[in-house]
């Protein structure tokens, strides 16, 4: 493993490896073990787009890997003004020894990692989420100690954050169930690897694809970005929500999970959310613990 640009690369025993020092890492930090496996290296961290929990949870990672990490807002690098990414995978790779980068199209990460010749980090794309996605099969595997027999059921927009649980959830044996408006399906190339699979269902009827569920997620209706395309989306949308009834279609034990920020009222109600929020939590939580694991792999030679 070079980099971390889409599930879609990752093997299962990649991503079970990644998981397996994460929960190491996570003791470790809780005990407060030191584990400075990175000390000496340093994280470029370019963001395109607001963040809290990727910001926080890789800047804090890296401290604690011994690492230190820049945070580079794209307003204020040469990037920002025209810059080509090629010219800029080529300088950074000079200076740094990784980069996680937030932006808008996968191609720009992809270049990123062609042209570069560090580890690059996929801190989010209008395509997929990797880095939140590891994290959640974290919080899954830690709160139902396997991913064997387990329904994960998706409800809303076909975005970043459905690419990479259909990807991920499949990809460690998970059964894979999304319910979606017809015109905000999940992009091409992941319905094309999700339906030569076995355990893949999707819908466009919330209740049908969350009977039985073991786990339910979901995610805001309109993704940074599509600020013009909200008030469609919220006609769009409506409907497509974690409540009452869909929690009561779920298996009694099910687990709620939301990669935060989150709309009360829109694609969660406020019930629910509080009722799972410790899920919700450790899930962000464990952005820490699943990007430090995803660091140590990339940047830690033969610690990793
Ligand atoms: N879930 C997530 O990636 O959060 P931020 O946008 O705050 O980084
Ligand atoms: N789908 C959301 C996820 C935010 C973490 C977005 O792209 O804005």
């Amino acid at each position: 493993m070079k980099h971390l640009l889409k599930m879609l690369d990752l093997s299962q025993q990649e991503i079970l490896d990644i998981l397996d020092l994460a929960d190491k890492l996570k003791y470790q930090t809780k005990h407060g073990i030191p584990h400075p496996i990175l000390q000496g290296k340093t994280l470029g961290m370019i963001f395109q787009k607001a963040s809290t929990r990727t910001r926080v949870s890789f800047e804090t990672g890296m401290y604690q890997l011994g690492g230190y990490p820049l945070f580079l807002s794209a307003n204020d690098l040469q990037i920002g003004r025209g810059e080509p990414v090629e010219d800029t995978a080529r300088v950074l790779s000079r200076y740094l020894d990784g980069i996680m980068i937030r932006t808008f199209a996968q191609e720009e990460v992809e270049k990123l990692a062609e042209y570069g010749s560090i580890p690059i980090i996929n801190g989010l794309t209008d395509f997929c989420h990797p880095c939140q996605v590891l994290a959640d099969l974290l919080t899954i595997r830690e709160k139902k100690d396997t991913f064997d027999g387990l329904k994960m059921c998706y409800i809303g927009d076909g975005n970043n954050m459905a690419n990479s649980l259909i990807v991920g959830g499949l990809k460690v044996g998970m059964e894979v169930s999304v319910a979606c408006p017809e015109n905000y399906r999940p992009d091409p190339a992941v319905m094309a690897f999700a339906e030569a699979r076995e355990g893949f269902s999707i819908t466009d009827k919330p209740l049908e694809a969350a009977a039985n569920a073991d786990v339910l997620i979901t995610d805001v209706w309109s993704s940074m970005g599509m600020e013009s395309e909200i008030e469609a989306r919220k006609i769009a949308f409506q409907g497509y929500q974690i409540n009452d009834d869909i929690m009561a279609a779920a298996h009694s034990d099910a687990m709620v999970m939301h990669c935060l920020p989150a709309h009360r009222g829109e694609e969660i109600t406020a019930k629910v959310f509080e009722a799972h929020a410790s899920e919700i939590f450790d899930e962000a939580e464990n952005r820490l613990h699943a990007q430090k694991a995803v660091m140590v792999k990339l940047m830690g030679g033969d610690q990793a």
